[in-house]
């Protein structure tokens, strides 16, 4: 999908215009895949627009950093506003909003010593990531996910996503829309981008984080949801056949939102692959709150002044 330029990009606590927005090939990230970043959604309601739980995400790029030790110059707050600011700046609502830190320019070797650490956020419209109206076809990735003491899962880092790409590139060459990666130890683990979900006999399992998962703020989101909507939700690892057997699944995640499985590894899920009621409930409450057509009663939306335009790809 080509990316929409918008007029400006927040760096360093300034907006500058998209295409100035350019580091030297010499760039510690560029060697090293020194970076850490996060995605998040802006979408519109009927009286506006608000961006999806801006502070935790936020959090986890400052979680993030503090793992890999890049002790980033922004508070929370500072870092809330300066994605409030681009967006209004920017004026495009729906979007995508993507906040990236980076070890830049200064010295070469291993050690980021001596190199800044710089900050980016850009934002720009993006519509459906993970294709298929009546459900993904999905794959078991022969790719494993990130083993717990070499890489850390918690930390979104732009060098997780070259295990990320081996999955997807190895599901889309083999005609699937995303492959469902398994830990070291052969568990379930998520998707290349995407936490996942199963249903079985009325019971909601997600896989925990020891099973080298991204903490996902639309996986957080939606097990709120179903606590709340009085379901039973299992935190549990889980092993591959679960896929096999079980009556639904489904991702989720800022890009992919909530999306229905419809086969796993060729095996339809559930009788037919149709979307099961339990993920039906689950995406069309998320829809409705994110779309405003239902109270904000979690406070998951910050409201920003934008121009609404018609939903990316709806
Ligand atoms: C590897 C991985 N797992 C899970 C997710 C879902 O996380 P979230 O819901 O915070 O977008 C993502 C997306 O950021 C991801 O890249």
């Amino acid at each position: 999908m080509p990316i929409q330029s918008t007029p400006n990009i927040w760096f360093n606590g300034s907006l500058i215009p998209w295409e100035k927005a350019q580091i030297h090939i010499m760039s510690h990230v560029v060697h090293y895949g020194s970076s850490v970043f996060e995605g998040i959604r802006c979408y519109t309601q009927p009286n506006g627009a608000g961006i999806f739980r801006l502070g935790e995400h936020m959090q986890r790029l400052l979680d993030s950093a503090k793992i890999y030790r890049m002790p980033l110059p922004y508070t929370l707050e500072q870092l809330n506003s300066a994605v409030v600011d681009l967006v209004e700046a920017n004026g495009v609502a729906p979007c995508y909003i993507r906040p990236i830190a980076i070890r830049g320019y200064g010295e070469i070797g291993v050690t980021p010593k001596g190199c800044p650490i710089d900050i980016y956020v850009a934002n720009f419209p993006w519509g459906k990531y993970v294709a298929g109206d009546n459900g993904a076809d999905v794959c078991v990735s022969s790719w494993n996910r990130l083993a717990p003491n070499t890489m850390p899962s918690l930390a979104k880092a732009g060098a997780n996503y070259m295990n990320s790409q081996l999955i997807r590139m190895e599901a889309d060459v083999n005609g699937y829309v995303e492959g469902i990666a398994l830990d070291v130890n052969g568990y379930l683990s998520e998707g290349s981008g995407e936490n996942l979900f199963i249903v079985r006999n009325g019971t909601i399992y997600t896989t925990p984080l020891a099973n080298s998962v991204l903490s996902g703020i639309t996986r957080d989101s939606v097990l709120t949801l179903a606590r709340h909507m009085g379901m039973t939700v299992v935190e549990q690892a889980l092993p591959r056949e679960m896929l096999y057997i079980a009556d639904e699944v489904f991702f989720t995640g800022t890009a992919a939102e909530v999306t229905h499985i419809r086969s796993v590894d060729k095996i339809l899920v559930g009788k037919d692959g149709t979307i099961g009621p339990i993920t039906k409930q689950l995406a069309d409450e998320f829809f409705a709150i994110v779309n405003g057509l239902k109270p904000d009663r979690f406070n998951w939306l910050t409201p920003v002044k934008v121009r609404v335009e018609q939903p990316v790809g709806a």
